[in-house]
C-alpha cells in the first residue's frame, strides 16, 4: 500500500496507470475508518484495478469549529484497516496542500443544497463538493464511491459532477449497520453507553416506516416515527421526513417512486443522521 501526501506525487503515480487503460477508483474519507468505509473499498475493488482512499478532515465542510477540533484522527488504526482491506493507495494531504490560499468559489448545487442537512449546517455542501472536486482533480478517477448513509451528500456530489460535466461515475453504496441496527459512523465513538442505547431509536423509527409503508398513510408514518423518537429522553430531533429522493422535498404521495425516509437528531452531545429507502 502506497501512502502519498502531495498532489504532484499522486499524479505521477496515477497518470501512467490511467494511460495504461487501467480503471482507477476513489473512496474519499475523513478517516476514523470503520466497516462502512471498508465496504466502500471492497465494492470499489470489484469495479476498478487501482483503489485510492483519501483521508482528509476537510475544514471547509465543518460549520462548528469544535466539531472539527474533536473529529477523531486514529491514524495507525486507519492504516491497519486499509492494509487489511487491500487498498492500493492512501492519499493523505495536509490542509495547505489542498487549500494553498483563500478560495471563494461557489458551485450551484440546486435547491436541495439548502434543505435538511443544508438547513442545519449552512455552507456544508459547498465545503463537501469543493474538496471532492479537488480530490477528483488530483486523482482523476474513473469511478468514485460514496455511502448512502450520507444520502444528501451523494445527491450533491452527483449535482456537482453534472455541473462541471466531470468524467467520473458516482456509485452509491449501501449503509453498513451494527448488528443492532445503528448506522456505523465515525461519530459513534462520542456516544456514551446511554447515548449508544438511545441512538437505536433512529434506525428503529426508520424501520417502522419501511415496515408499515404499505398499510399506513405518510402522515401516519411520520407521526408514528416522531412519537417513537420523542419518547426517548436524550434524543433531540432535528428532522424526520419522507422525501423525494431527487429533490429532497417532503412527499405526501406514496405512489411516487424513489421515496426515502431521512432522520437527523442530537443524541446526547452527538449529532447523528440516518436514512432508509422506501420503494
Ligand atoms: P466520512 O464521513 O469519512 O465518510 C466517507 C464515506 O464513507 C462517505 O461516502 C460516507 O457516506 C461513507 N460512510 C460512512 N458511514 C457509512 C456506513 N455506515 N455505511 C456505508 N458508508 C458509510 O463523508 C465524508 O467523510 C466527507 O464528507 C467526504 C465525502 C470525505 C468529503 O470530505
Amino acid at each position: 500500500m502506497k501512502v502519498i501526501n502531495t498532489i504532484a506525487a499522486l499524479k505521477s503515480l496515477l497518470e501512467p496507470i490511467k494511460l495504461g487503460q487501467q480503471k482507477i477508483a476513489l473512496v474519499p474519507t475523513m478517516g476514523a475508518l470503520h466497516k462502512g468505509h471498508v465496504s466502500l473499498i471492497n465494492i470499489a475493488q470489484q469495479y476498478a484495478d487501482v483503489v485510492v482512499c483519501s483521508i482528509f478532515v476537510n475544514p471547509t465542510q465543518f460549520t462548528d469549529p469544535k466539531d472539527l477540533e474533536k473529529y477523531p484522527r486514529p491514524l495507525e488504526h486507519d492504516m491497519q484497516m486499509l492494509r487489511e482491506a487491500g487498498c492500493d493507495v492512501v492519499f493523505m494531504p495536509s490542509v495547505k496542500e489542498m487549500y494553498p490560499g483563500p478560495e471563494n468559489w461557489h458551485i450551484d448545487l440546486g435547491p436541495a443544497e439548502f434543505l435538511l442537512e443544508g438547513e442545519f449546517r449552512k455552507g456544508h455542501y459547498q465545503g463537501v463538493t469543493q474538496i471532492v472536486k479537488k480530490l477528483f482533480d488530483a486523482v482523476n478517477p474513473d469511478l468514485a464511491f460514496f455511502g448512502q448513509k450520507d444520502f444528501q451528500q451523494v445527491l450533491m456530489i452527483e449535482n456537482m459532477v453534472a455541473y462541471f460535466k466531470l468524467p467520473v461515475q458516482i456509485i452509491s453504496c449501501p449503509i453498513i449497520r451494527e448488528d443492532d441496527g445503528l448506522a456505523m459512523s465515525s461519530r459513534n465513538i462520542h456516544l456514551n453507553a446511554a447515548d449508544r442505547k438511545n441512538a437505536l431509536v433512529l434506525s428503529r423509527a426508520l424501520s417502522y416506516v419501511k415496515d408499515h409503508f404499505e398499510e399506513k398513510t405518510i402522515s401516519e408514518l411520520l407521526q408514528g416515527a416522531k412519537e417513537m423518537i420523542s419518547e426517548v429522553d436524550g434524543v433531540e430531533l432535528d428532522y424526520f421526513t419522507i422525501a423525494n429522493g431527487k429533490t429532497l422535498l417532503p412527499e405526501n404521495n406514496k405512489n411516487q417512486s424513489d421515496l426515502v425516509a431521512l432522520v437527523a437528531a442530537k443524541v446526547g452531545q452527538t449529532r447523528l443522521i440516518d436514512n432508509m429507502l422506501l420503494n
